[in-house]
């Protein structure tokens, strides 16, 4: 009953509150340059590594030669450190020349032609979190009209060195004078992020209105503390964020870092299934040049992706946290299908964790569900079905999983078949079908 109305105040808010840009109807997915590498400007010495059109093309390159674009991972995102120290005669941002030779126009022709598309940071305030140039009240017309001029696809919004007002009149401005621009521009704004994330300070209904996403909460590190502290805020809160998310309109809990130094490989599952539950934008920031077959199997896992992108854009929920250290996670997906994510927080050995689907809440059936990093179909279950499922530590065990139901058929007095809700048919073999889901 609660889920049901949930999905009915998102149905009613998505066709009511949402920014009617047309963008990001599933939540964004890409490569943002920011966590991985930073403000490293020093070309000299580090000419791979530094912001530069080189390490852009390089990544774009990479996203679509390497099966990425194909799997939705088209923004490719410059983050700070880009511009140069100076606005250019007329009062535009423009790009450091040594860096940037050729230009944010040149760049985002390179982007187009493969496929993918540029997105781009600037910040509501007088400069940028690491120094450089910043938006204020006054430019937000020209940079819109600049970032536009040049093939921009997103902006994110930064909001270092400003207050609550300015924030409050610029981000709502930038927003209009991106539409106003008419070219369709993703928009990105931190600012609930720099007013502590919740109520009474941040209005969500607002932001939906005005932004394609927004940063809610801390930058994230190349840490698995860093992921759990995220993951807490979110969840913590989840009664507030959850209802706020929608087509067009996500919460932003930050990077993905799978593939950086920080997460093991069950820590890497965990951070995918859960970024795939939130309905969040899923931007990856690594070195796509040297990443490990393990990172980028888990980044393309096709079933992972198609939950994350499931097209009713719900964001999923928090249903059980145990003393025990487990968790249990749901998000309602398209034609009756749903995600179940296990997590423990333990470390000691895998944990077996014992439960049932009707003791997290699901209605009387028979359903069918498909382990999403294990690759395997499960044996059908009952609602009242016991089962054990075992979680490594600082793991998931993540299910997709749709209801069985019998029917009778005109086939003839008590002849029955069965029919399945959900995909239109499921592998018997090991091989993912995912795309199904999208259908
Ligand atoms: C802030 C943002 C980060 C990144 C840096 C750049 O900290 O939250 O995501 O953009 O600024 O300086």
């Amino acid at each position: 009953m609660q889920r049901l109305a949930v999905f009915f105040v998102l149905a009613f808010c998505t066709a009511a509150c949402a920014l009617e840009n047309g963008q990001m109807r599933t939540p964004p997915m890409g490569w943002l340059a920011w966590e991985r590498f930073r403000c490293d400007t020093d070309c000299l010495m580090d000419p791979d590594n530094c912001i530069s059109e080189h390490l852009f093309m390089e990544m774009a390159d990479r996203l679509s030669e390497d099966g990425w674009r194909e799997l939705g991972y088209v923004y490719i995102n410059i983050d700070d450190c880009w511009s140069s120290m100076q606005r250019d005669s007329q009062g535009r941002l423009q790009a450091d020349p040594k860096r940037f030779p050729r230009g944010i126009a040149h760049l985002a022709q390179y982007v187009h032609d493969r496929g993918l598309k540029l997105g781009i940071y600037g910040d509501m305030g007088t400069h940028t979190c690491g120094g450089y140039p910043g938006t204020t009240l006054d430019k937000i017309q020209t940079d819109a009209q600049t970032f536009a001029d040049w093939g921009v696809d997103m902006l994110k919004l930064d909001g270092c060195y400003s207050n609550s007002s300015y924030q409050e009149q610029g981000y709502p401005m930038m927003s209009k004078a991106l539409n106003a621009t008419g070219r369709p521009i993703g928009y990105s704004c931190s600012w609930p992020a720099y007013q502590g994330g919740l109520p009474p300070k941040v209005n969500y209904t607002l932001l939906a209105q005005i932004c394609n996403l927004w940063r809610n909460y801390a930058d994230i590190q190349d840490s698995w503390d860093s992921v759990l502290n995220v993951v807490d805020w979110f969840f913590d809160n989840q009664d507030v964020l959850q209802p706020a998310a929608g087509p067009g309109q996500w919460n932003d809990p930050d990077m993905l870092i799978i593939g950086d130094f920080g997460l093991s490989l069950d820590q890497s599952r965990a951070q995918m299934a859960l970024w795939a539950i939130m309905a969040a934008p899923l931007f990856m920031s690594n070195d796509l040049r040297t990443i490990s077959s393990g990172a980028r199997a888990i980044l393309q896992n096709k079933l992972i992706i198609a939950i994350n992108q499931d097209r009713l854009g719900i964001q999923g929920r928090r249903l059980i946290k145990e003393k025990s250290g487990m968790e249990v996670f749901w998000r309602p997906l398209d034609k009756g299908a749903s995600a179940l994510l296990f997590f423990s927080r333990r470390s000691d050995m895998p944990h077996r964790y014992k439960t049932s689907l009707k003791e997290l809440s699901y209605k009387t059936g028979v359903y069918e569900a498909y382990d999403v990093f294990s690759e395997r179909l499960l044996p059908q279950l009952k609602d009242s079905t016991e089962f054990v499922v075992s979680v490594n530590p600082s793991g998931v065990v993540m299910w997709y999983i749709y209801p069985v139901v019998e029917w009778k058929k005109e086939a003839g007095p008590g002849r029955f078949s069965k029919k399945l809700i959900g995909p239109k048919s499921h592998p018997h073999t090991n091989e993912v079908d995912a795309p199904f889901l999208l259908l």
